[in-house]
Order: C-alpha cells, then sequence, then structure tokens
C-alpha cells in the first residue's frame, strides 16, 4: 500500500522524511537502514545531522546499507556513493562506521562482490527503513527500466538517460561511469518499510507512472504498488500530475 504525503517544497520535504527516520530509530536504536544518495535524500540527513545534534536521535547502534555504487570509481573520488555518505551523514553523527556498508564499487568482481552483498541484507532478513530516491526513468536504486524485475544485487549499465541526469556531478558526460552494482529490486522489496522522497517537476511523469501506471519494469518505481508498507514524501511540483493525491 502507497500513503503519499504532500509537502510544500524540499525543504518541507526533508524534515518530514528525516523525522520519519528518526522516529524508526527512536522506536527501534538497532533499526537497518537502507540509504539512498542523489540531490534527494541531503536534505534528509542535514534534517537527521541536526537531530543527533540535539539529542533526539542515536545512530550508535543503527547499522545501514546503501542501494548502489558506481562500479570502477575508486572509494576516494568525491562522487562515489562511499564518498557522498561520509560526507553528506556519516561524518557528521554518532555512527559506528563499521556498523555502515556501501557496495564496493573498487571491487572489479562484480559477481563476487554483488553475491556478498546481497548475502549480508538477507541474513538481516531486508532492511527496516529502506530510503529511495526516484529516478527521472523511474528507476529505484540503480535498477533502470529493463525487461525483468532483477530479483538479487547485480552490476547494470547505466542507461543514457541516467548518464545524462548524473553528469552535473561530473567534469562532463565522458567521465560518468558507465556501470553500477545496485541492490536489486528484490533486495528493495525485502524491506519491511519504504520512504521515497521526491522533489520537483521532472520527476512528476515517473512519480504518476510509478503510483498510477501499470506495474512494469519498464518503470521500476511501480513494484511499490506492490510492497506492503510504503510513504512517499512528495512535494507540490513532482505531484502537479497527481491531483488526487
Ligand atoms: C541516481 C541514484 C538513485 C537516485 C536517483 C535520483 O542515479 N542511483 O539512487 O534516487 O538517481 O537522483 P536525484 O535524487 O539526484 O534526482
Amino acid at each position: 500500500m502507497i500513503k503519499i504525503i504532500r509537502v510544500r517544497d524540499y525543504d518541507d520535504m526533508s524534515r518530514k522524511a528525516a523525522n520519519i527516520i528518526a522516529a524508526q530509530v527512536v522506536l527501534n536504536p538497532e533499526s537497518k537502514l537502507g540509504l539512498a544518495t542523489g540531490s534527494s535524500p541531503v536534505g534528509t540527513y542535514k534534517n537527521l545531522i541536526a537531530a543527533n545534534e540535539a539529542g533526539d536521535v542515536d545512530f550508535s547502534h543503527v547499522v545501514t546499507y546503501n542501494l548502489d555504487e558506481y562500479r570502477g570509481l575508486p572509494r576516494t573520488n568525491d562522487q562515489s556513493y562511499y564518498y557522498f555518505m561520509n560526507e553528506n551523514l556519516f561524518d557528521h553523527v554518532n555512527i559506528d562506521k563499521a556498523n555502515t556498508h556501501v557496495p564496493n564499487g573498487e571491487n572489479p568482481d562484480a559477481d563476487d562482490e554483488c553475491a556478498t552483498y546481497e548475502a549480508a541484507v538477507r541474513a538481516l532478513g531486508g532492511m527496516d527503513l529502506q530510503l529511495l530516491g526516484l529516478g527521472r526513468n523511474g528507476h529505484i536504486g540503480f535498477n533502470e527500466p529493463a525487461d525483468d524485475f532483477a530479483a538479487t544485487t547485480h552490476c547494470v549499465d547505466l542507461t543514457e538517460s541516467t548518464i545524462e541526469a548524473n553528469k552535473r556531478f561530473f567534469a562532463s558526460a565522458d567521465d560518468v561511469p558507465r556501470q553500477a552494482y545496485t541492490m536489486g529490486i528484490g533486495t528493495i522489496m525485502c524491506a519491511k518499510k519504504i520512504l521515497v522522497v521526491v522533489s520537483g517537476a521532472d520527476k512528476a511523469e515517473a512519480l504518476k507512472a510509478a503510483v498510477y501506471g501499470p506495474v512494469t519494469p519498464q518503470l521500476p518505481a511501480s513494484i511499490l504498488q506492490f510492497h506492503q508498507d510504503v510513504t512517499i514524501v512528495a512535494d507540490e511540483a513532482a505531484l502537479s500530475l497527481c491531483p488526487e493525491a
């Protein structure tokens, strides 16, 4: 079931999403959190840092698994998701770094990396709460539109549209890695709760299709319609094509 929380703008979205995550951690201090990168969750992380500083949320027993990582990008590269997570969250809260996990994009053996990561997530029984952003083409993690829903963590070829969307973070489109390791749709769907943050008019089509369109691997986020506990926090611009929501 999908619950939509309509908010004013990015800041409003970020506060509300952070409050939901904070509540999760307060209720279960040993929560397993699935985390996301991209511009959508940055504000959420800022609010979580503030909540941690204020003493409202304690990350010391929290375990995290990130969705995805570019293949072949060194962890020291400021565009790696490993770097991103330290920069935007882990370095600023009282989390034990040993409890944080991002697929290792530096492992050239894709089968080994993906199998190891998948086994670790499954051993925990999936995430207690999985945070997601939404790609402009409806991707979640790096599960791009495809003929099938990928069950497990795997190596993907990024689509031109994703390379185009993500080139803003690199010197040029040529510098964007062509492959990534990502949790599969099956891995994501194992989460007990899923929280999606969506902001901006450029997400409106994908959001409408994800919530109201047919469930199809051509729009990977549409699978969320089959999950029992999904909350989407989306702003007016992102919901501009969903007036009823
Ligand atoms: C990236 C990430 C996704 C993210 C999406 C949207 O490619 N792999 O996890 O949700 O694209 O990014 P943004 O939030 O910057 O729009």
